[in-house]
Parts: structure tokens; C-alpha cells; sequence
């Protein structure tokens, strides 16, 4: 299989010839920023929400946004094949300085770098998963998406050592968000989910669903959701571009609702196949 195209500092180039010095900041502090936005028959889903949230993360780190809108949109479109549903990652990084030291260089000439990937099978979205709560660990910046990512990474893994899809992260006894997305619960058949904070990723599948759960007049809150509260849910659901709206079924060992993806998840799943399509055709 040939190699697929990248996006690399204004080149076009096969994966296989795409390099970056070891002086990378990405590689020695992993000082970047990052997106991952899904394409559906070669649409890009949400694009502006996702190149906004791009650039409040830049500038969080006090970088300067490498691209416009326009000029964006159009690496990302180059990057797309036919393949129906794929994402984009996209990466900048503070570029590469001389001499490793934590301040920033000067001038900073950041990397840039994007790849399409396909996205998998959604059989674990008409099963559920099964997820575990844990200590959440990662720092108090959650609200800038950083390629920093080893709290994530070392949460996810336990997880996955325990059989499970997804670490849903707990602080003050306080549900925050996922590992890689964020978290829904039906409470006494309200759709509530944490609001906002540097807590949490602003995600952008999480928008949809608020957007889609008002529009339709689903009863919808965004409050403060205890450990306790999560454990009596009778639907618990995780979000993101990549898993969309991923019902859990089992929650640290004990079954969330009747064991199935519930009612609520059946309707917003439904609302949320035809927006997809609606916006992707
Ligand atoms: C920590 C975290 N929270 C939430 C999300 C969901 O965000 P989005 O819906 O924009 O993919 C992600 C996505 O990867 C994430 O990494």
C-alpha cells in the first residue's frame, strides 16, 4: 500500500518522507496544540467550531495562529480521499529552538503538521462500552487542547487494562470528562452534563448535543454531576468527533440503566445521524 499524502510546513509529502528535528518543542516539551475533526463524505463536520477552539488554544499558549480559516480549510480539504468517514489531526507545535530551554525561542517558527485517517467501525456504539471512574490527575489548563498528553494517555491505559473503553475522571468528587471525551448522564430524565471550566475540553460533539437536545425540546442541563449521582444514572454516554455519542453500559462493574443503550441515547443518537447527514450531504 502506497504511502498516504501529509501536510508538513507547507509541503504535501508521502507519511513515509514527513520528518521533524529532534529539536522540536513538540518532541522535547510537547509544547503544541491540537484538533481532530471528522469528515463525512469528504465534509468537514463543524470546521469553524473547531478552528475557533483551535485558535483560543493557541492562544492559551501564546502562539500565533499559523493559518487562517481559509487557508485551514483548504489544507484539510487537500488531505481528504473518498473514504465516507475519516479525520483530520492536525498539530502545531512551537517549532524547533536551538538550544532546549523552557523559554520560548525567538523567533518561534511553529510546526505544522495534518493527516487524514479513517475512522473505525461503530459497532461499540450500538452495544455500549463498559468504563471505570478514576482520581483525575491531569492539570488545571483542560480547557486548551495540548498535545501534552500523558495524564490522558496513562488514565486511558488503565482503563484498557481493566477491559474497559473509556476512564471517566472524577475530582472533588465531581465527574469532569472522559479521557478523550466528555460525559452525559440522564439524571431523573434530565440530559445534564458538567458545564465549561479549564476542567474540562470544550468539545464540540458535546455542542451538537446541546444544541440538538434544546432544539428538540429534550430536557437538557449543564450542572455539576457527583460520583454518586453518575453511579445512579439510568444513561451514561461519552462524546468526541472520533466515537461520536458512545453509550456506557457498565460502570465500574455495576450495569448503568438495563445493561442496552437507553431511550435517551436511542433519540439523540437519531437527532444526531441526521444532522450529520443534513450537514454532510
Ligand atoms: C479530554 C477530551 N475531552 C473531550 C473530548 C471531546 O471533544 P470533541 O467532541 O471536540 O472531539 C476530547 C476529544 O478527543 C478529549 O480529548
Amino acid at each position: 500500500m502506497s504511502s498516504p499524502t501529509v501536510y508538513l510546513n507547507g509541503d504535501y509529502l508521502p507519511l513515509s518522507e514527513a520528518r521533524i528535528s529532534v529539536l522540536d518543542r513538540g518532541f522535547l516539551f510537547g509544547d503544541g496544540v491540537y484538533e481532530v475533526i471528522p469528515a463525512y463524505n469528504g465534509k468537514l463536520f463543524q470546521l469553524s467550531a473547531h478552528l475557533q477552539r483551535l485558535d483560543n488554544s493557541l492562544e492559551n499558549i501564546r502562539l500565533h495562529p499559523p493559518h487562517t480559516h481559509r487557508q485551514w480549510q483548504e489544507i484539510l480539504t487537500t488531505l481528504l480521499d473518498d473514504t465516507p468517514a475519516q479525520y483530520l489531526y492536525l498539530q502545531v507545535t512551537r517549532g524547533i529552538a536551538e538550544k532546549r530551554d523552557h523559554a520560548f525561542p525567538q523567533p518561534v517558527r511553529p510546526t505544522v503538521f495534518a493527516m487524514a485517517t479513517p475512522i473505525g467501525s461503530t459497532l461499540e456504539l450500538q452495544r455500549g462500552v463498559k468504563a471505570i471512574t478514576l482520581d483525575d490527575s491531569r492539570w488545571r489548563l483542560c480547557h486548551v487542547k495540548a498535545i501534552t498528553l500523558l495524564a490522558n494517555i496513562l488514565l486511558r491505559q488503565q482503563a484498557v487494562d481493566e477491559d474497559c473503553a473509556e476512564a471517566i475522571l472524577v475530582i472533588d468528587d465531581q465527574v469532569t470528562e472522559g479521557a478523550a471525551s466528555n460525559v452525559f448522564a440522564v439524571l431523573d430524565g434530565t440530559l445534564t452534563t458538567p458545564p465549561n471550566s479549564n476542567r474540562i475540553l470544550p468539545g464540540i460533539t458535546r455542542d451538537v448535543i446541546l444544541q440538538l437536545a434544546r432544539e428538540n425540546r429534550l430536557p437538557v442541563v449543564e450542572a455539576a454531576i457527583s460520583l454518586k449521582q453518575l453511579r445512579t444514572a439510568s444513561e451514561i454516554w461519552l462524546t468526541s468527533s472520533t466515537r461520536e455519542i458512545l453509550p456506557v453500559v457498565h460502570l465500574d462493574g455495576s450495569v448503568v440503566g438495563n445493561g442496552a443503550p437507553g431511550p435517551v441515547w436511542q433519540s439523540m443518537n437519531g437527532l444526531f445521524q441526521e444532522y450529520k447527514q443534513r450537514v454532510s450531504t
